[in-house]
């Protein structure tokens, strides 16, 4: 942690609100809620940390699958912005078994295709590995699975653990971590690089900021029309 931290956002509280494991359910939709997905491992819990400007309020940990719960952090910010970051189980650590069935799991795919006050899913990629066949395929399941009384999620790009990239390798690197129309945010969970950008498209997602017309990555179903 020696490498500077940059400016922080506008959290001005945070707290664990809820937890839904395989015989539990979460509490009724009452706040917009964004979403972190991604492949076990990849810094999920520890980018929510980052927006929320706490140290160890979301568990982390060097070993894949470390959270295996659907877990709500209501937050609050300064303007008086109210939301739940939604830390979700990872995917693709055992080998999926029906690769071809696009399965992510039963307490990942209900909330993912039920959660009607969600609002935008912040999907992460390790930067050294970039876009690969799993995450294309959370994107078509999101497309396909969203229901009728929610409007399209805001799908968000972002780029990992940047700072295992030597400095002059990052900027390249983060470029490549692309799908078509979608750039990707790059993110350190030592420097805090991303943070801000990041709070910009989770205000969009929610309502409470205009959308980027020139560089605000499309919507799912608008990724996918281009990819297919
Ligand atoms: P699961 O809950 O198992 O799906 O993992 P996760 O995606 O929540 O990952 P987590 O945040 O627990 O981080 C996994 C490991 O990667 C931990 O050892 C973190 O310290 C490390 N890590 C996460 N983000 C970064 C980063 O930006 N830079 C570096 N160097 N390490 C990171
Ligand atoms: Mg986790």
């Amino acid at each position: 942690m020696s490498e500077k931290r940059a400016a922080l956002p506008q959290v001005v509280s945070a707290s664990f609100a809820a937890a839904a494991g395989p015989t539990g359910v979460l509490p009724a939709p009452s706040l917009p809620e964004v979403a972190f997905a991604g492949r076990s491992n990849v810094g999920k819990s520890t980018l929510m940390n980052a927006l929320m400007n706490r140290h160890n309020l979301v568990r982390t940990s060097s070993t894949p699958g470390c959270t295996r719960t659907v877990n709500l952090f209501q937050t609050k910010c300064a303007d008086g912005l109210e939301l739940f970051l939604v830390d979700l189980p990872g995917f693709g650590y055992a080998q999926r078994s029906k690769a071809e069935r696009k399965e992510w799991g039963p307490l990942l795919e209900q909330y993912l295709r039920e959660r009607t006050s969600l609002r935008g899913v912040v999907l992460l990629v390790d930067v050294r590995r970039g876009v690969e066949q799993e995450e294309r395929d959370l994107l078509e399941f999101l497309a396909a699975n969203n229901p009728a009384n929610r409007p399209a999620l805001q799908i968000t790009l972002v780029a990992t653990k940047i700072d295992k990239l030597p400095v002059s390798q990052r900027k390249p690197a983060i470029a490549g971590v692309t799908i078509p129309g979608m750039p990707a945010i790059g993110f350190s969970g030592l420097t805090g690089d991303g943070i801000e950008p990041l709070w910009r498209r989770i205000r969009q997602a929610v309502g409470v900021l205009a959308a980027d017309p020139i560089k605000a990555p499309s919507p799912a179903a608008a990724v996918l029309e281009k990819t297919s």
